[in-house]
């Protein structure tokens, strides 16, 4: 293989064949192509794109590195949701035990936080004891026994994946919507789904801010995944404001407890709950919105989502005494209320500021090999467009010294802006499905 060659094909526009991809990944994955040559390929793609035969090659060579999950006989479908990432998204630590409570298989493949990001794999390891590494052997017996895991992506699943994210990382080639593509779909396409959830995030504090490329992302997601047989849907949800209160790892499993008691904020288990209508309607768990929100009701209220994620984590190594007792969870050393500087109205809370505010704060990793302090983060109690008094506490940081909570005041001050006037846009904006885009009239 002539790969400088191929990067010029590329460079300069055209589309490399089917073949071609396959053969380039299974050598990328073999460590026979060096990463110079392959940061070159893909800032080619950044800029050039992919066209479909190419994305799907992509896709289904990545998939081909590794080995996938296999449910066949299971007696439940098998489901999944994936988020591409934003500040405050604990959903995936609610709705896993909550579907999973509905007699639907939920192989939960996370990842960790990324940039501004956080990552469900962070927050599940600020609960003591909690093993986000199990093989997929020991995933596929716990989902046999409880319905449900909550694991990273291991090293079997899609391996050319991980190589190639970690290169996308630092190489500015992130942003691109057939490389998220791919990248998503190869791993969840790898879980052996009967259906998955994509909860596509738009705004400020995503990754893709403008609503076109978020539904340009989740179209060209939907295609990989039905044409690979599992059914797949997207919502798009606002990502320029946290999603519900709590932003930090071990401060969002206790708002995700919260919620699983049936008392999470309004938006959070808006959110929640939408996702996973939707996971129960694709897999013909449910049949109308209406049954399947009530199944999803009933499971919090009787305590059997709570129940399954306190076994859950019992089975992973963690304690499950936490879904009693939050006081287990790491506490921060520091806690200081901020209180609004002026009255007015909140014109903004600003998702990415606070993201990156936790990354400072030892909350997030600037390098792969970072520990993460669980115990850091904000608590955010207005959205945009409440009314706030001068003096009024709106939040608290959460650090490990006073320099921390400097930082974390600070941080606070440039993310919540005060005004005259402010609105809250909608949550829940668009669904997305093979058959198209419906724009969801006044939102939720
Ligand atoms: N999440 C992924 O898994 N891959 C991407 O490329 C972006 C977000």
């Amino acid at each position: 293989m002539v790969i400088p060659a191929l990067i010029e094909h590329k460079r300069d526009g055209r589309a490399l064949s089917a073949e071609t991809w396959a053969t380039l990944i299974r050598e990328y994955a073999g460590g026979r192509v060096p990463d110079y040559q392959m940061s070159a390929l893909l800032m080619a793609v950044f800029f050039r794109g992919l066209e479909p035969g190419e994305l799907a090659a992509l896709t289904d060579a990545m998939i081909e590195t590794g080995d996938r999950l296999r449910f066949d006989g299971h007696p439940t479908p098998v489901v999944d949701k994936h988020s591409t990432g934003g500040i405050g998204d604990k959903v995936s630590l609610l709705l896993a035990p909550m579907v999973a409570s509905c007699g639907v298989a939920v192989p939960m493949m996370s990842g960790r936080g990324l940039g501004h990001t956080g990552g469900t794999l962070d927050k599940l390891e600020s609960i003591p004891g909690f093993r986000t590494d199990l093989s997929l052997a020991e995933a596929r017996r716990q989902i046999d026994r409880l319905g449900c895991a909550m694991l990273g992506q291991t090293p079997e699943i899609a391996p050319a994946d991980k190589r190639l994210y970690a290169l996308r990382d630092v190489t500015a080639t992130v942003e691109s919507i057939p490389l998220i593509a791919a990248s998503i779909m190869s791993k969840k396409l790898a879980e052996g789904l009967n259906g998955l959830v994509l909860d596509v995030k738009t705004g400020s504090g995503a990754f893709l801010r403008e609503t076109e490329r978020a539904i340009e992302l989740a179209r060209t997601m939907i295609a990989l995944g039905e044409a690979r047989g599992c059914p797949t849907v997207a919502l798009l949800t606002a990502m320029d404001r946290p999603l519900g209160r709590a932003c930090g790892n071990a401060l969002e499993v206790e708002e995700a407890i919260e919620g699983l008691r049936g008392s999470g904020p309004a938006d959070l288990m808006a959110v929640t709950y939408a996702l996973g209508v939707e996971m129960l309607l694709l897999v013909g768990a449910a049949t109308t919105p209406d049954d399947a929100h009530r199944r999803l009701e009933e499971a919090v209220r009787s305590g059997r989502a709570l129940e399954t994620f306190a076994r859950v984590i019992e089975a992973q190594g963690g304690n499950p005494k936490v879904v009693e007792d939050p006081g287990v969870l790491p506490q921060a050393q520091a806690v200081e209320v901020y209180r609004a500087d002026r009255g007015g109205v909140v014109a903004a809370v600003e998702p990415r500021r606070l993201g990156r505010a936790i990354v400072e704060l030892g909350g997030g990793r600037t390098r792969v090999e970072d520990s993460v302090d669980p115990t850091v983060g904000f608590v955010v109690t207005v959205k945009p467009g409440d009314p706030v008094r001068a003096g009024e506490p709106i939040a608290s940081v959460f650090a490990r010294d006073e320099a921390g909570i400097a930082l974390g005041l600070s941080a606070l001050q440039e993310a919540v802006i005060i005004g005259e006037r402010g609105r809250l846009t909608p949550l829940i904006s668009h669904r997305i499905t093979a058959r198209g885009v419906e724009a969801l009239a006044d939102g939720v």
